[in-house]
C-alpha cells in the first residue's frame, strides 16, 4: 500500500478537529458550498464517499434521499467520529484503503469524494477503478488540493506582500514534476501526491469519463466575512480543483 493513515496520527487528529471544529475554514466556506452546488439529484440512488471522514456528507447524501450510501476511509479515528456523529440505517462505513475499492461488489450512481484524492499515489489506475465501480449514467463528483498547492516539494510555497502586508503574487515550484510530497500540517512528513491539472484531467479521459464541469472556487460574501483575506489570497490563485465527470 502506498497511501499513508496520517488521520490515526494522534497529533494530527486532534489538530484536524480543531480545525473543523468551527466554520471558519476554507473547508466549509469554499470547497463544500462550490461542491454541493455540483450534486446531481441522488434521490433513490447509491452514492459511494471515498475519504468520507466523520461521513457529515454521508448524512447529507441521506438526506438528499439516497437510498444507500458506503463511506470509505482509511482511518479508523474518523470512521469512529461517523459512527458516532453520521449513523443511519442507509449508511455503511467501511475501514479501507480507497485504493481497493475494485473488490467492492455494488456499483453507484455517484462516487464522491471531498478533499481525499491527494492522498493518492497511483491516480490513472484509480480513475479505472472507479470509472468499472459506476453505473452508466453515473458522476464522479471529487475536490482536492488545487495542483498549484501540490506542487511544491515540502510545501515551501508562499505569498508575497508588500509593505502594507497586501497581497500581492504567490511563489511555488516544481509543477512539472508530478510525484509524492512529504509536507508539514499538524506534523513532519504528511504524504501527498501532486499531480499536473493536465495528468488528472487526462487520467479521468483514459478511463473513459466525460468530463462534465471543472470548478476553481472563488469565495463569496459569506466567505470573506467569516475568514481575513480569503479573497485577497483566492484572487491570486484558487485553492482546491473541484470536478463532476460522468460515465455515459
Ligand atoms: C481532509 S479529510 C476530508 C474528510 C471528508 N471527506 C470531509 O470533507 O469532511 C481526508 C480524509 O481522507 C481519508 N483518506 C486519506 N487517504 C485515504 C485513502 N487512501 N483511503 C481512504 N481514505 C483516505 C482520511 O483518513 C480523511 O478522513
Amino acid at each position: 500500500m502506498a497511501e499513508q493513515n496520517i488521520f490515526d496520527n494522534e497529533t494530527f487528529f486532534g489538530g484536524y478537529r480543531e480545525l473543523r471544529a468551527t466554520d471558519a475554514n476554507y473547508n466549509e466556506q469554499l470547497e463544500q458550498p462550490a461542491i454541493a452546488e455540483l450534486l446531481p439529484n441522488i434521490y433513490g440512488k447509491s452514492v459511494l464517499d471515498l475519504g468520507c471522514g466523520y461521513g457529515h456528507n454521508c448524512i447529507d447524501f441521506v438526506k438528499r434521499g439516497a437510498l444507500n450510501v458506503v463511506g470509505i476511509d482509511i482511518s479508523k479515528k474518523m470512521l469512529e467520529v461517523a459512527e458516532k456523529e453520521s449513523s443511519d440505517e442507509k449508511i455503511t462505513y467501511l475501514n479501507m484503503n480507497m485504493t481497493d475499492i475494485s473488490i467492492l461488489a455494488q456499483k453507484f450512481d455517484l462516487i464522491y469524494s471531498s478533499l481525499a484524492f491527494h492522498y493518492v499515489d497511483d491516480f490513472a489506475s484509480f480513475a479505472k477503478d472507479m470509472y468499472s465501480l459506476l453505473n452508466p449514467g453515473g458522476y464522479l463528483l471529487f475536490s482536492q488540493e488545487h495542483p498549484l498547492v501540490t506542487a511544491t516539494y515540502g510545501g515551501n510555497h508562499h505569498y508575497n506582500k508588500d509593505e502594507k502586508g497586501n497581497y500581492l503574487s504567490f511563489t511555488f515550484s516544481n509543477y512539472n514534476e508530478p510525484g509524492k510530497r512529504d509536507t508539514f500540517w499538524y506534523v513532519d512528513g504528511v504524504e501527498k501526491y501532486h499531480r499536473r491539472f493536465s495528468d488528472i484531467i487526462n487520467a479521468l479521459c483514459s478511463a473513459g469519463f466525460i468530463i462534465d464541469t471543472v470548478c476553481e472556487p472563488v469565495p463569496d460574501t459569506k466567505a470573506t466575512e467569516k475568514i481575513p483575506n480569503i479573497l485577497a489570497k483566492e484572487q491570486i490563485k484558487p485553492s482546491f480543483l473541484i470536478i463532476k465527470a460522468k460515465k455515459v
